[in-house]
């Protein structure tokens, strides 16, 4: 596959045969996407990467927590709700998984399924959980990174054949994660990465997600035309 081809053709994967995947290829995947730059090549990424009963034990104790309301939990700033564009952008790609789904906008029992799916991880094979170093928390470059190695992990995972879903749910009841993941004090959970081969018959993973335009994103300065 060359790159083009991986960046366009990549898409969030939500349903996922049972089949496992490797350690080795999992390491072959972590080694190319830690290709990724980082702030003065600091690297302060590292992964968790979990599968069999620890996944499961992590799934259980989402699914209580959340159920039974206890407040999210994640480890670093978040922004509340949004707003403006950026929720119509968030509602715009729930309709779409929803219309894949047949999920009805009044259906709340439905809604609430996916929802849990969600913070089970979609029940992928292999969770990923990347943290970083407890030492430059505070600071925006720890999680900055994060990012750049996570966009490397989905592209490198879809090279191979391989679907994720960068999942913010997952990680949302910490504890749960630190506890069965045995996470070390000296890390902060940033976020997961659920992971396995793409159930080609689970519709919403045909969803191909929608972009704005480079018109709308981008300032050009100092060009001539
Ligand atoms: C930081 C981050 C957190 C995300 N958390 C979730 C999540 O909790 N549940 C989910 O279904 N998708 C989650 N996603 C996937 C996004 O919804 C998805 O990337 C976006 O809609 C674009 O779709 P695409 O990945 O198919 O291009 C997350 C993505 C990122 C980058």
């Amino acid at each position: 596959m060359n790159y083009d081809d991986v960046v366009r053709g990549r898409r969030s994967i939500r349903g996922f045969k049972k089949q496992p995947v490797t350690k080795e290829t999992i390491k072959e995947v972590l080694d190319l996407a830690m290709r990724a730059p980082s702030s003065l090549n600091t690297q302060p990424w590292n992964f968790y990467v979990v599968a069999g009963e620890p996944l499961d034990r992590i799934r259980a104790g989402n699914t209580e927590r959340n159920l039974a309301g206890v407040p999210h939990s994640r480890e670093f700033r978040t922004q509340g709700e949004y707003g403006g564009a950026h929720r119509d952008r968030q509602i715009g790609i729930a309709k779409q998984l929803f219309a894949a789904m047949g999920i009805a906008r009044e259906d709340k029992a439905a809604r609430q399924d996916w929802v849990l799916r969600g913070f089970r991880q979609f029940d992928a094979p292999v969770s990923i959980v990347v943290t970083y170093d407890r030492s430059i928390h505070g600071s925006d470059i720890g999680p900055f990174d994060c990012g750049a190695v996570s966009n490397a992990i989905v592209n490198a995972a879809w090279s191979r054949g391989l679907g994720c879903v960068i999942n913010s749910q997952g990680i949302m009841q910490s504890p749960v994660v630190r506890e069965h993941a045995g996470i070390a004090d000296d890390q902060v959970i940033m976020i997961c990465i659920a992971m396995g081969y793409p159930d080609d018959s689970f519709p919403a993973n045909a969803v191909v997600s929608e972009r704005k335009g480079v018109e709308e994103a981008a300032v050009f300065v100092g060009f001539d035309d």
